[in-house]
């Protein structure tokens, strides 16, 4: 299963995505968690120890690898690079696990006048094509902003998109901006998840305000979310209402899969 989870800066994503994660691996399911954010955050929201985030590094600022694989250094545009490198072995590789969640940090790519035409950029849209098509794990892809990690050629893989909303204007907004790109590549089972949600009222203004895409599920607003944070532990662990409430989201997820 295949999930891509975006929505307007600050809304909850990261929160979503950590919660995500520990429901699925609690099933069983092995995880793979995408922190595609370019300051990743999602180790932080999965409680990941110390040493294990030591040793990771987001993959966009490997230089040495970003070198042997495309040919190029990062930084550099214009010149001659491999635009499909060999990426199969890196998930794995430079990774960090912990109970049952695997974590990978994409990085972000220094964006020039250029565009994105650069060893980086090949190198992150070969190893998001590569995870998508050949992995078999539930993939939980953490976008910090719209689809620009996703392409024609991806769109296919992903089982669905979570568009993640508070109960405000402005982030029903950025959710409709979100589902016109998504539609416009073609990326199927789009959904709405309500976040920080404080009572019916929030409920009813998520729904009445939808971009005309379903409520998949809600998250309540939990000050464990801040505790969790302080504290370094799992949200998961430290909150049932929300760990109901995610395994609930995930259930319906199964469901749409299996449609
Ligand atoms: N359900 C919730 N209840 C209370 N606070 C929440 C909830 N979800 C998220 N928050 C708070 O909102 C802030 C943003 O959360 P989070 O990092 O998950 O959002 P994000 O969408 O990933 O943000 P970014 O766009 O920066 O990546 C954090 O301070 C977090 O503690
Ligand atoms: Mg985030």
């Amino acid at each position: 299963m295949k999930i891509a989870i975006t929505g307007k800066g600050g809304v909850g994503k990261t929160t979503l995505t950590s919660l995500l994660a520990y429901a699925y691996a609690e099933k069983g399911f092995q995880v793979l968690a995408i922190d595609a954010d370019p300051a990743p955050c999602l180790a932080d929201a999965l409680a990941f120890p110390q040493e294990l985030l030591d040793e990771l590094t987001p993959i966009a600022r490997m230089d040495d690898l970003i070198y042997e694989r495309t040919g190029a250094q990062p930084g550099t545009t214009g010149g001659f690079f491999k635009i499909n490198p060999r990426v199969d072995d890196i998930p794995d590789r430079f990774s960090a696990v912990h109970r049952g969640i695997r974590l990978l940090e994409m990085g972000a790519v220094e964006l020039g006048g250029s565009g994105c035409i650069c060893p980086e950029s090949a190198i992150l849209r070969a190893l998001t094509t590569y995870i998508l098509l050949q992995r078999n794990e539930v993939i939980l892809l953490d976008m910090y902003a719209g689809v620009e990690h996703l392409g024609r050629a991806t769109a296919s893989a992903v089982d669905a998109m979570l568009i993640v909303v508070e109960p405000t204007k402005r982030s029903m907004g950025t959710a409709a901006q979100i589902k016109s790109l998504a539609e416009d590549i073609r990326l199927k089972n789009l959904y709405i998840v309500g976040s920080k949600v404080q009572g019916e009222e929030d409920e009813k203004f998520i729904e009445d305000n939808s971009p005309g895409l379903p409520v998949i599920g809600y998250l309540p607003y939990d000050p464990h979310v801040r505790q969790a944070d302080r504290e370094g532990t799992a949200l998961y662990d430290l909150a049932p209402r929300m760990a109901e409430a995610t395994r609930s989201i995930a259930r319906a997820l199964e469901e749409v899969r299996e449609e």
